[in-house]
Parts: C-alpha cells; structure tokens; sequence
C-alpha cells in the first residue's frame, strides 16, 4: 500500500484553511475585539429574491410524485444551459451550441480536475501570483514538468508576458485572482494567438466578469477571434449571484478545440459522466433565476454594493499613502505592504492591531511577497468600519 506522495509537495493546508486557522486561534484567545473579516473572497449578501422564490418552487416540486426528480441530466438542465447561453453568450455575439456548456457545482472543482483529460507530460504555465487551486491540482495529480511561472508584478502592470519556452496548458484568470487586475480584448488576443500557433491549452478562469466595468476588456475568451480552437472557459455563479454556499458553475468547451484530432468536449463529457452526478435541481433552478429580467436586476444591484465596497477600499487606502491596484473590474484590491513589510507579517500587524483579516500576497506566490489583498465581499457597515481602523492606524 503506498499513498499519492504528491500529497507530500504541497503544504499541508490550503490557503484559505490555513488563515482561518490563524484567525480562529485569535479569536478564541480575544473575544472582546471584534473582527472584520476581509480575508477569502466570501459574499455576504443574501441570495437574489427571485433565486429564492425559485428554489422554494423547486423544493415544493421535490415534494410531489408528479414532479419528483432523481438524477439531474449529467450535464446539466437544458433550460439552465439555454439561459446560460442566451444570456452570457450569445447576447455578447459568441455562438455556442449547448452542448459545449457543462453545468457543475463551481469553477473551483473544475478548475482541479480539468487536469484530468491531460497528460501528465505537459507543461503548465501559471500566473504568479496565482489562485493555489491551479497549482495545487496540478502538483497533485503529479504533473511531471517543472511548471512555469510567469511573474505579475507592479513593472509589468500585473500581466503575465508570453512565456519564451513552450507552455502546453496556460491558467489565465482574468479580471484576476488575487491581483483584481483585468487584461484588455488586444491582450488576450495576444494569447490565444500564441495558444493556436503552440498547440497550448489555455485554461481561462472567468469567475469574475461579473464585476468588470470597462469595455475594453472581455467578459469571455470566446469574444477573441480563434479562441475557440485553443480555450476552455470556467465560470461560475458564486461570486456572479452569491452561490458561494450554493454551488453551481459551468465550464465551457467548444467542439474546435481538438487535441491531435481528439475533441476535449468528448473527454470531458466522459470524465464528468464518470466523476460527477450533476447539479441539484434546486440549485439549478435559482441559477435559471439569475436570468430572468428580476433576477438579472436583482444580481446587478448585489454586485454594484459589492464595487461600492471596493471603491471605499481603495479610495481610502490610497487617501491615506497606500499604493493600490485592482478594485476596477473586480472585487479585490491589491496593495502594496508598507515600507517592504513581508506579507505575511503585514497579515499579522492587521490582524494583532485592528482586527482586520486579508490574505497575504505571498500566499499566491513568490511575486505575491510585499503586496496584500482585500474582498470587497464584505457589509458596507464593515468595509467603512477597516478602512477606518486602517486610516487611524497608519495615521493619516
Ligand atoms: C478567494 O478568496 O480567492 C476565493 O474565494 C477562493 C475561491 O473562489 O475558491
């Protein structure tokens, strides 16, 4: 008997895992300070009405023989997939057949096990900093070549530079986790060119377009001409319609994108028929609910006290000396540590002085050391409240 001793090269604990850790010991030994929790990217808000009013039609329906449901189709319902494509797709000029929409339980798993319909020969390439997940999954499942690390950093506007050696699977989160920086339609395109000409993969992890506001940046990949023969999307609704305890996703991908002649969609197919049983139906019906004109409404306004809350951060670190970056098309500001501080430390300054939690930038990554991120996911009361304890903290 021998255990997966990939297990072994990665630490022992997640991320998000391990400052909840940290931050559970802090409270235990100091009930009396209150907390402001800024830390992982965790909505606050309630669910959109019209999500709830579906899901309780949906429980009613569980509740009588006539319609019951067992298994939900492996794929996912096809009025989820059609309003899915209706309204995320095609109302952006991308033309995609149902078929190519995989509904699951969130970005996250899929990101992880997408590693599963590749050889374990590739190289991968990553951002750094970068959401562990990618790594993590890939370390894992023992993905044999070194990965390459494409660093983000302040000198080149937080955007990774096309690798000079040849990456065959390349993670892209954009608007990105944890910088909350965004790449223009022109820089993209610059990927996937690159993609097509390698025969490279690239994985491209949307979860936050939801909160992109200018319009020179794509919501999808598949807005970039030739994206379909080079990317599968990932998508979710968690951070869209704050389903972070709900859990549904899906990921998208086009029947061009082949491997020596092999479709990826049929690969899929196969492993998720295998591996996974499909969406409950009530949490398919409140993610249908996100696309009716009331919910569509209802999501937007969710998300616009979400950007309010990230205009507050960064405003008023910047109001008070800090250098900052993201916020505009995402729900994370990054900031740079004052005076060189190690990330980590800064986490601990913040945490011991004024009992505001982030994540460490070195969490992410060697590129990560010296900056910080902050959610915006907070209450409004509670994100004014940190920047307060911030700016009388840091003294100005
Ligand atoms: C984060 O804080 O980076 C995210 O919440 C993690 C996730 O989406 O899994």
């Amino acid at each position: 008997m021998k255990i997966n001793e990939n297990f072994l090269k990665i630490q022992s604990s997640y991320l998000f895992s391990n400052i909840a850790k940290k931050v559970n010991a802090y409270v235990a030994a100091n009930p009396d300070k209150p907390i402001i929790r800024l830390g992982i990217g965790d909505v606050t808000r309630p669910l959109a009405d019209e999500c709830i009013t579906a899901m309780h039609k949906a429980v009613d329906h569980m509740a009588d023989e006539k319609t019951f449901m067992g298994y939900p189709p492996e794929y996912g319902h096809s009025w989820l997939i059609t309003a899915i494509n209706e309204n995320d797709y095609k109302s952006r000029g991308v033309e995609l057949d149902n078929s190519e929409i995989f509904v699951s339980d969130g970005a996250k798993s899929d990101c992880g096990n997408i590693g599963d319909i590749f050889s374990l020969d590739n190289r991968v390439a990553v951002c750094d900093p970068v959401y562990p997940v990618y790594v993590d999954t890939n370390v894992m499942m023992g993905r044999s070549k070194d990965m390459l690390y494409m660093p983000c950093t302040a000198e080149n506007g937080f955007l990774p530079q096309i690798p000079t050696e040849k990456a065959d699977i390349i993670y892209l989160c954009f608007p990105n986790n944890p910088t909350g920086m965004a790449i223009t339609k022109d820089e993209l395109k610059k990927w996937v060119d690159y993609a097509n000409a390698n025969g490279s993969v690239i994985l491209f992890d949307s979860a936050y377009e939801a909160f992109i506001t200018e319009d020179n940046v794509p919501h999808s990949i598949y807005e970039i001409e030739g994206a379909k023969t080079c990317a599968i999307e990932f998508r979710s609704f968690s951070k869209t319609a704050g389903f972070t305890g709900v859990r549904c996703g899906y990921t998208v991908v086009p029947h061009d994108l082949k491997v020596d002649g092999v479709e990826l969609n049929a690969l899929w197919a196969r492993r998720q028929a295998t591996k996974f049983n499909g969406v409950s139906y009530i949490t398919q019906r409140a993610a249908a609910a996100c696309y009716t004109d009331a919910g569509k409404q209802q999501i937007r306004d969710t998300i616009a006290y979400y950007q309010k809350n990230a205009k507050v951060i960064y405003d008023g670190l910047k109001s008070c000396g800090f250098t900052v970056y993201g916020a505009v098309n995402s729900p994370y500001v990054w900031l740079k540590t004052p005076d060189g501080m190690k990330s980590w430390d800064f986490f601990d300054l913040l945490l011991e002085n004024i009992q505001v939690v982030g994540t460490p930038g070195e969490g992410f990554g060697p590129s990560g050391e010296g900056y910080f991120r902050l959610t915006s996911f907070g209450s409004a009361e509670n994100t004014a409240k940190a920047v307060e304890r911030i700016k009388n903290y840091f003294g100005k």
